[in-house]
């Protein structure tokens, strides 16, 4: 276990500039690509990235080596492998910065993820609303290209690989893998769980899509050892440090990367704390797909484990900080807002379901909420668990924080028959939408 943070992801970070390949190179980049291909077999740096503990930097937290190993030695070809840029959830904005402060990294660790499932193309999918650092990213990899890092017979290796960017059409539900898989094939973009993405991704090929700080982490594993990336983390269970993005009411919201498992408290530390004349209430902890956090979890370590043990998920790693006078039924009024126009409705519960807890919430805030929103807010937020992604659920998720730890907070809209935090602080009522302008999220041909 380690308590000085060491710099992995952000350490060539600059505040005008990406680093170069050559600010890159200068500080052991590209030294495990020349390191590995070719000398060490595909089955051996997929090993080597289990031993490392490293898990999923996307939400899921799903071990690499072991999502890698899905694709067998003997499956089809070309194979796929699709660095997930799409970064659409809420509070979630650390994969921007990253590429924008290391885009060599970002290859170099796709590259060698592509060797390890011997995957020929890879599909870098991005944000539309990420232009300029997908035009960052094609130019940088025409620097890798000229580097030779990229194209075929890559460094003499006899390895070839190739990289593309491709534009999202912008939806919160092509984060999904399953989803953006059918994107990328020019389908409708809903998500897919017939298929086995390792034996039958794009195209029906065997196909990987990991989060770019999954990837990232990778080149440091092969170049410093499994055992080095383990020691990195604050927690006996975790691996690696973390990219934490904290915004809200916090005077430095930024991206920090810490050791994974470090105590939400410090990091809210980094972040210069709360505002002048703001008390803490609560956080999301992991993006806008978590449960309300209270002031009893203010020193909770944020990792996989620690934060499951007490009933919540480190999600993205994204820290959503709110204050005392902000009223937390509008808030989640507005996070509801925004998933219920994402839901791709494909599945009734979460194409119907959304806006039912939309329409309960804005009465509430309004001041017309009924006792009986009570109970069925939350039958109606269990029942996302009967959708068929992960979307839903991670919608009713602050939902449900909001009735675990602030049921209190709906109580005073009930009583007082107004929202008691109008005039206080940041208020979200001039964003709702009068109920009879909202359209059904139904699609017409379903
Ligand atoms: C609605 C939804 C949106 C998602 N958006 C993203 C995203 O923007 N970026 C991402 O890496 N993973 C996202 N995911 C998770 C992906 O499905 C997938 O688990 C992840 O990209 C795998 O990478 P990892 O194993 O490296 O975390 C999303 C999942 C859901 C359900
Ligand atoms: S849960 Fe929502 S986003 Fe997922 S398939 Fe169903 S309708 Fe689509």
């Amino acid at each position: 276990m380690n308590n000085q943070p060491e710099l992995v992801l952000l350490k060539n970070r600059r505040p005008d500039r990406p680093a170069t390949i050559e600010e890159y190179r200068a500080g052991g980049g590209y030294a495990a690509l020349a390191a590995t291909l070719g000398k060490r077999s595909p089955q051996e740096v997929c090993q080597l990235v289990l031993d490392s503990g490293l898990r999923g930097r996307g939400g899921a937290g799903f071990p690499a080596g072991r999502k890698w190993a899905g694709v067998k030695e003997d499956a089809e070809f070309p194979r796929y492998l699709i660095p997930n840029t799409d970064e659409m959830e809420p509070g979630t904005f650390k994969d921007r910065v990253l590429v924008n402060a290391d885009p060599h990294l970002v290859i170099e660790g796709i590259i060698l993820s592509a060797y390890a499932v011997s995957a020929g193309k890879g599909i870098f999918f991005i944000r539309p609303s990420y232009e300029m650092d997908a035009e960052l990213i094609e130019r940088e990899l025409e620097v890798a290209r000229d580097a030779g890092f990229l194209g075929g017979n890559i460094l003499g290796s006899g390895f070839s690989f190739d990289l593309e960017v491709h534009r999202s059409a912008g939806r919160y539900i092509c984060g999904e893998a399953s989803a953006q898989v059918n994107a990328i094939m020019g389908k409708r973009a809903h998500p897919n769980k017939e298929v086995h993405m390792a034996h039958q991704g794009l195209w029906g090929k065997p196909t990987i899509v990991n989060n770019v700080e999954t990837l990232s982490c990778v080149p440091g594993i092969l170049r410093q050892g499994p055992e080095w990336f383990k020691g990195l983390a604050r927690t006996e269970s975790g691996a690696g440090t973390k990219l934490y993005c904290v915004s809200g009411r916090v005077c430095k919201p930024d991206v920090f990367e810490m050791p994974i498992g470090t105590r939400l408290s410090e990091i809210l530390d980094l972040a210069g704390g709360m505002c002048p004349g703001a008390e803490f209430k609560a956080v999301l902890p992991g993006g806008a797909s978590t449960e309300f956090m209270p002031k009893k979890f203010y020193d909770v370590e944020m990792d996989f484990e620690p934060l499951k043990a007490v009933g919540h998920r480190l999600g993205t790693g994204a820290i959503i900080v709110f204050d005392k006078n902000t009223c937390l039924v509008g808030a989640t009024l507005n996070l509801i807002e925004y998933f219920a126009r994402e839901s791709c409705g494909f599945c009734t519960p979460c194409r119907e379901g959304l806006p039912y807890i939309r329409d309960l919430l804005w009465r509430i805030e309004i001041g017309e909420g009924k006792e009986e929103y009570i109970p069925l807010l939350r039958e109606m937020a269990r029942h996302m668990d009967r959708s068929y992604c992960a979307f839903a659920p991670g919608a009713a998720a602050p939902v449900l924080g909001l009735l675990n730890y602030f049921e209190e907070e709906i109580r005073e809209h009930l009583s007082q028959k107004k929202c008691p935090y109008k005039g206080l602080g940041i208020e979200f009522r001039d964003s709702l939408i009068p109920m009879e302008k909202t359209e059904s999220t139904a699609p017409e041909n379903s």
